[in-house]
């Protein structure tokens, strides 16, 4: 059973999380839908402001995620993977970024999509196995 303060920090934590994810499932899906690497600047500097502080705030110590791992600790690799995945994520935002900086030429567009939708997929996939642990902080 939490304390009353550990149910405090999961109650601020989830509605954080709701309006950080919220943002971040639109950018995603604004990045989904850019028919050109013009088009997916936008999205791509936004998600990358987003990202910073989101993943802070999943990582923070004496947040949600420990919180989860204190009271069940078999939920360890499940929360350590998620973490790992946002080095990744922050890494191939900035390489992305890198490479509309340098102007994409139209020869490589197509694998500029294609890795574009990697990316989108990979976020997905991190949100839902994250959906499923927030699920578990609810329940404690
Ligand atoms: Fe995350
Ligand atoms: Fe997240």
């Amino acid at each position: 059973m939490p304390t009353d303060r550990e149910k405090r920090i999961i109650k601020s934590f989830q509605r954080v999380m709701h309006a950080d994810h919220r943002e971040i499932i639109q950018l995603i899906m604004e990045l989904a839908k850019a028919e050109s690497p013009a088009q997916a600047e936008d999205p791509l500097l936004a998600l990358d402001g987003a990202f910073g502080a989101h993943f802070a705030t999943e990582e923070a110590r004496g947040g949600g995620f420990e919180t989860l791992v204190t009271a069940r600790p078999e939920l360890r690799p499940n929360v350590d993977r998620l973490f790992d995945d946002h080095k990744w994520i922050l890494a191939e935002v900035a390489a992305l970024l890198e490479l509309l900086e340098a102007s994409v030429p139209a020869e490589e567009e197509e694998a500029f999509a294609a890795r574009i939708k990697v990316f989108v997929a990979r976020i997905v996939d991190h949100e839902v196995r994250e959906s499923k642990l927030l699920r578990k902080l609810a329940h404690l």
